[in-house]
């Protein structure tokens, strides 16, 4: 393990980091995190009323201004017009992005569908991303980045262990299991973070290097509402109880397990790495570059993921 802090991530005067989910839990850290730092902070929300108040709960706890800009903008994943209508409105506004987290995400809800017809795990966790990072791909590829190169991070979970692809019914449709759909969303995460760096390796070997770093993290066990939000969905009060137990017991807080998060955003890190915690069974602790499992590295299913998606999704990437 590292001993690598939010306090080493660098001055980021003049960046642009877009943070999906950046009104809650990882996402409210990382944006503390990067604004603290000097960046222009894109909070793309699916409510932007409970983004605004996140906002202003941030800059209240800095006394009054954060150091860098929060942009608060309307962005949910389970809806690929509002994914497309955010990087219309960003493109008006910004001409490049040096940094884009996806990290939004639910877990383990009980089975529900997405604006155009996709199960909400994996169409929120993977499919709104992909289409997010396509659509978002000539802002990334026209900014400056972290030291020379733009990063796309992609924020996972241990749970990608659990996952299993099932290309004949990646919408779930014949059977559905709650942590099984959130297992696989999080592995499509993995397959579509390395797989969009080969495709940058590729397109770098052609001698047309988009200067894009595709690096994927996860934050361990990290006490947030991701946890309470699966409790709620779930109607059984027991399991809310069992949840804020665990999470009090077990959970770090969430300004550690967002280092994973900022150390593939802002420190010297290869394009298609994972970082982790490092401490205990990687659950808790500082960041530290590891290894997911390997169907997580599987061509030939991070190739049949990237098909889907593009049809799935409309959206055509460059590379
Ligand atoms: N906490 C952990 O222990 C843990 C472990 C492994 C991986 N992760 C991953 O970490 C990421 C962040 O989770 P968290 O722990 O910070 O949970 P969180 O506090 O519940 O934050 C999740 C964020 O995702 C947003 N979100 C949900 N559906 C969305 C949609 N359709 N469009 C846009 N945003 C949406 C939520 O918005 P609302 O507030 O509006 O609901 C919220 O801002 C997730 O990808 C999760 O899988 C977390």
């Amino acid at each position: 393990m590292t001993e690598w802090t939010a306090e080493d991530v660098p001055r980021l005067d003049g960046k642009t980091v877009v943070v999906t989910g950046a009104n809650s839990g990882l996402g409210y850290e990382g944006t503390r995190a990067f604004a603290a730092r000097g960046a222009t902070v894109v909070m793309a929300c699916r409510s932007v009323e409970r983004a605004e108040e996140a906002a202003s709960e941030l800059r209240a706890d800095a006394g009054g201004a954060v150091d860098g800009e929060l942009d608060v903008r309307e962005c949910d994943l389970a809806s690929l017009d509002s994914v497309a209508a955010f990087a219309e409105g960003l493109r008006d506004d910004y001409d490049a992005v040096d940094v884009l987290c996806n990290n939004a995400g639910v877990m383990a809800i009980p089975r529900s569908e997405t604006e155009d017809g996709f199960e909400t795990q994996f169409g929120v966790n993977h499919l709104g991303h992909f289409a997010l990072t396509g659509r978002l791909f000539d802002l990334l590829d026209a900014a400056d980045g972290i030291d020379g190169d733009t990063r796309v991070v992609t924020q996972s979970s241990g749970a990608h262990e659990q996952g299993e692809m099932d290309f004949d019914d990646l919408n779930w449709e014949r059977s559905y299991g709650k942590w099984q759909a959130y297992g696989r969303s999080k592995l499509s995460n993995l397959l579509f973070a390395y797989e969009l760096q080969r495709r940058l390796d590729a397109a770098s070997d052609e001698g047309d290097d988009p200067g894009i770093r595709s690096v994927a993290c996860h934050p361990g066990y990290t006490d947030t509402n991701l946890q309470m939000r699966t409790a709620a969905e779930s109607g059984n009060p027991l399991m809310k109880v069992g949840m804020r137990a665990a999470n009090l017991v077990l959970g770090q807080d969430a300004a550690i397990g967002v280092e994973p998060m900022l150390y593939a955003a802002t420190a010297d890190v290869d394009g298609g790495a994972y970082v982790e915690p490092g401490g205990l069974m990687n659950m808790r602790g500082h960041p530290t570059v590891g290894r997911s499992n390997d169907a997580s590295y599987d061509r030939e299913d991070a190739r049949k993921l990237w098909e889907y998606s593009t049809e799935a999704t409309g959206v055509e990437f460059p590379v």
